[in-house]
Formats: C-alpha cells, structure tokens, sequence
C-alpha cells in the first residue's frame, strides 16, 4: 500500500510515518515547504505540486494546518490556522480530482472543537456543531471534502480530541509546571477533555485506511474522557507531585486570550462511536495508563 501523508514534521505525523512504516506501508510526504529530496512538494499558497504525486497512490492522510496552540489568536493567526485548513484541503482535492488513478481513500484531519463547548452533553458523530471559532474551522475544513467524497472517493474526517504524547502538544507544555509542583485545574475544572494516547491516534488512523465501512466524521478520542479536575489529580498522581495551584478563569484568559475560551475552558465530552462501532480495540483506554506509558512512569 502507498500512503502520502501531509503535516509529517508535526507531532501525529512523524508518529505515523513511523508507525505506518512498520506495516510496511511506502510513504510519500507531502510538504508544505519547498520540495525535499524527491518527496512531493506542496505549497498551499500557490497550489503546486511536483509530478511524484501521481504515481498510483491507494491513500492520502492529510494532517497539514498552521499549529493551533503556539502563539495568541491574533487577526492574522487565526486567517492563517483557518486558511491553511480549509483553502489547504481544497487545493489538495482539487489536485486529488485531476489524478488520472486517483486514491480510494482521503482520511483528513478535523477536531473534537467542531462540538464547541458542550458541559458534560455527551456527543458522538450525531451530534450537531458548536459555535465559536474552531467550530467554524472545523465546518469549512470537513466540508473542503466534499468535492471529493461526491466523486466517490471514501472520505474520513478524523475528529481528534487532545493528543498526549511526550513530544510534543498539550501533555508536553503541562508537564513543566506539573513537574514543579506547580499544577492545578483551570477554571472550575469541571470542563470535559477528551484526550487520546498518541499510540490510538496513529492506529485509529491506520483503521481508517484499512476499513472500507469507515467514512465521514469519526470521533479519535478514547472512550474515557475525563473532567480538567480528574485529569489534574490523575497527571498529579503519575508524576507524584501535589496539583494544588488551580488557574483560575480569569488568569487563563489574561494568559491565552481567546485560546482560553475555546481550548483551555470549553467543556467536549465526545465519545468515539463509530471507531468503537467498526471495531477498533482502544490500546489505552484510560488515563491513569495512557499517562503512565507516555510519561514512562509504570
Ligand atoms: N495534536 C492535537 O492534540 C490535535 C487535536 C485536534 C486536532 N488536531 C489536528 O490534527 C492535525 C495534526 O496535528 P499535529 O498536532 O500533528 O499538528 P502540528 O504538530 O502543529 O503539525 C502540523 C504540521 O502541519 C504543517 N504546517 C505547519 N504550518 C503550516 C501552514 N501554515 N500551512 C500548512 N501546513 C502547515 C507542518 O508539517 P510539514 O512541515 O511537514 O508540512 C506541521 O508539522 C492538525 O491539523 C491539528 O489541527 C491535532
């Protein structure tokens, strides 16, 4: 099988290069920066492509978009998170349309931000959109497929919930003022996060291309998700340090701005139903043991 992976310098790509590389999957990085070697180059901004892109592809998995978390949501940050996703996804579909064998399979990434801020409703792929901007986001990134999916291509947008891994993302930036003894909730702590371990995310993503019945919105997110409150006592408790300094609402705005609201404070209780309805065996369905792997800590 021949896969092109796009965003692969980021944390869930180089985590599924490797991964997919193991099965003995051939992988094509497609990059946003200029062409590397004879990988196949993509520059969203003018929508080239280097001709390597056409040689027989069976999937493409695009994960590519301006990182979300680094940086205050200024004006210019967030026409760059948005049109990085979804003028990005349809260059890459217009390409994937003119293909002479075009893949069967297009997994793209979205997020569980497309249910915005939910208390503790529980949500699946049935349930309808939020408000609020990585809402909208997510409605133009998933729609960006469209095209594509109506010429019969299977389309599968991957709704992640809060990746943890040691390398990288939300795990890797608490770790510092948890190590120091310094962590707590933020908030009232009572908002839901639905997180999932790095290693379900790669093989979710593997499931995806394999399973022929999978398509549209799937929910990458354990089945477990916890409230801020539960996962700072359980981060706390891996690490064996106390998580008696809370952030209060407030300061979590001062310090992130509009960020806060939407990744910090937002309450997102998703389940995965249709990974769980398909089959997929969750590796690390709890916290307390995807924290412990991650962090090294059993
Ligand atoms: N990690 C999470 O918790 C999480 C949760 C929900 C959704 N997601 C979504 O899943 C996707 C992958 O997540 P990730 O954590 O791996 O993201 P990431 O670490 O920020 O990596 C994204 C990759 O996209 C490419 N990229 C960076 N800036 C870009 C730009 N302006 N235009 C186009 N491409 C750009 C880069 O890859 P190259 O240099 O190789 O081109 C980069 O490594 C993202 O779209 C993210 O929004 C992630």
């Amino acid at each position: 099988m021949k896969v092109a992976v796009s965003g692969t310098s980021g944390l869930i790509g180089s985590s599924l290069v490797s991964f997919l590389s193991k099965k003995d999957i051939t992988v094509s990085k497609i990059l946003h920066e200029d062409l590397i070697n004879n990988e196949i180059a993509w520059k969203p901004e003018k929508g080239d492509w280097d001709s390597a892109f056409t040689d027989g592809i069976d999937g493409i998995v695009h994960l590519a978009g301006e990182n979300i978390a680094a940086g205050k949501w200024t004006k210019e940050k967030k026409e760059k998170i948005r049109s990085s996703r979804i003028e990005g996804t349809k260059r890459l579909c217009e390409h994937v349309l003119k293909l002479s064998s075009p893949p069967s399979v297009f997994i793209c990434a979205s997020a569980v931000g497309f249910y915005g801020d939910r208390g503790a409703e529980i949500l699946n792929e049935d349930s309808s959109r939020g408000s609020g901007f990585l809402s909208d986001v997510c409605i133009g990134w998933e729609g960006a497929t469209n095209t594509i999916s109506n010429a019969g291509i299977r389309v599968v947008n991957v709704r992640f919930g809060m990746v943890l891994s040691n390398a990288g993302g939300a795990l890797a930036k608490m770790l510092t003022p948890f190590k120091m003894g310094m962590g707590g909730k933020i908030g009232s702590g009572k908002q839901y996060m639905s997180w999932v371990a790095i290693d379900d995310v790669t093989r979710a993503i593997y499931h995806a291309l394999i399973t022929d019945s999978l398509k549209g919105p799937v929910n990458v997110t354990s089945p477990n998700p916890v409230t801020n409150k539960e996962f700072t006592k359980t981060l706390g408790r891996v690490l064996k340090r106390p998580t008696i300094m809370p952030m209060p609402a407030i300061g979590a705005r001062l310090a992130f701005g509009e960020m806060a609201n939407e990744l910090l404070l937002a309450s997102t209780r998703v389940e995965p139903k249709k990974l769980l309805d398909a089959g997929y065996h969750f590796q690390y369905p709890e916290l307390e043991d995807a924290l412990k792997h991650i962090l090294n800590a059993v």
